[in-house]
């Protein structure tokens, strides 16, 4: 480990602790001016710090920015298994994550970015994830399971990220079904899961789950095409840890679901907070948009819709859109 890292350390553990240049140096063995350079890299990388004369340094309660041990810190037991890796840019997380897969990575390595160059979402669409406002993360299973329970890691997914961004912001979060996290009618987060297949065996050699979460808005705002569909968990910039934090909560809860599995205790919440079921919908499926009902999320997480000619169906994947109600 880097002087920098090992700092960083000593500052994410003792977030509100004031460190001198002395101590940290007679704690590191290292020289005041390896300590100095240290805190001059970290902020280039983002990190402010307050400075009290007579106090030293403390991690600033502003200083938001994505790092391993920042995670590893609220991750409770789970953070043994895990391999955090963070990243300022990458293409995509999802993309990177499968390389490292394939080149035999293990089960629970998780990449974290700041910023997403090539994000991709469901359909192959683009999913934008501009810098600093977001969290973009992807987590690498390897499930004895079949491809039909593998889906079910999308749906834990989405509890997860709804049940973590309501803790940390007190705002209720909805799931649009397939895996959408919607606050206030506003999506706030996508999840892509990507899967390889063994050829031989058939069975599912790794899962890629891939997360983005708006955490404030853009700058620049969102572009135009998703200007009045997208939203964030924050209005404003969060004050303190927040990224590291909602990292974290989604790992962990994410491990319970999926330790449990073939149980699938998540299920039931995830249909509670379904944002689609009751509503009026448009089904966008392979052929022609039709209009439907929402009646239900079965055990299947399959979506049951009644259409206007009265015919049932139970989707298994696709697109749906909440119709706006007509009065
Ligand atoms: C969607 O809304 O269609 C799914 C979006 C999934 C975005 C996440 S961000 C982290 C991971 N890396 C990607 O390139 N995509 C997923």
């Amino acid at each position: 480990m880097s002087v920098k890292e090992e700092i960083l350390r000593v500052f994410e553990n003792g977030r509100g602790e004031y460190f001198s240049g002395e101590q940290l140096a007679a704690r590191l063995g290292v020289s005041r001016t390896a300590v100095w350079k240290a805190v001059k890299q970290l902020e280039e990388d983002g990190y402010h710090f307050d400075a009290v004369t007579g106090k030293g340094y403390s991690l600033s309660s502003g200083s938001d920015v994505i790092s391993a041990d920042g995670i590893k810190k609220y991750l409770g037991d789970c953070a043994g298994q895990c391999n955090i890796k963070t990243r300022k840019t990458v293409s995509s997380t999802n993309t990177l994550l499968k390389e490292m897969a394939a080149e035999g990575a293990a089960e629970w390595t998780v990449l974290v970015a700041a910023h997403q160059t090539a994000g991709k979402g469901r359909l192959n669409r683009r999913f934008h994830s501009p810098d600093g406002t977001g969290l973009y993360l992807s987590i690498l299973l390897r499930p004895k399971m079949s491809a039909s329970e593998s889906l079910f890691i999308t749906t834990a997914a989405a509890v997860a990220v709804a049940r973590t961004v309501e803790e940390v912001s007190g705002r209720t979060a909805g799931i649009k079904w397939v895996n959408d996290v919607f606050m206030d009618g506003r999506k706030i987060c996508g999840i892509l899961t990507e899967a390889s297949f063994d050829m031989e065996s058939g069975g599912l050699e790794y899962a890629v789950c891939g997360i983005g979460v708006n955490i404030c808005p853009p700058q620049d705002g969102f572009p135009e095409e998703i200007r009045e569909t997208a939203g964030s968990v924050f209005a404003v910039p969060p004050d303190g840890d927040m990224k590291n934090r909602i990292a974290a909560g989604i790992i962990q809860k994410l491990t319970e679901y999926y330790t449990a599995f073939p149980a699938h205790g998540f299920l039931e919440e995830y249909q509670k907070r379904s944002v689609v079921v009751g509503k009026n919908i448009t089904v966008i499926g392979k052929g022609e948009a039709r209009e439907a009902i929402a009646l239900a999320i079965d055990s299947d997480c399959r979506l049951i819709v009644r259409y206007t000619d009265g015919s049932e169906e139970a989707l298994r994947s696709g697109e749906v859109s909440i119709r706006a109600e007509s009065h």
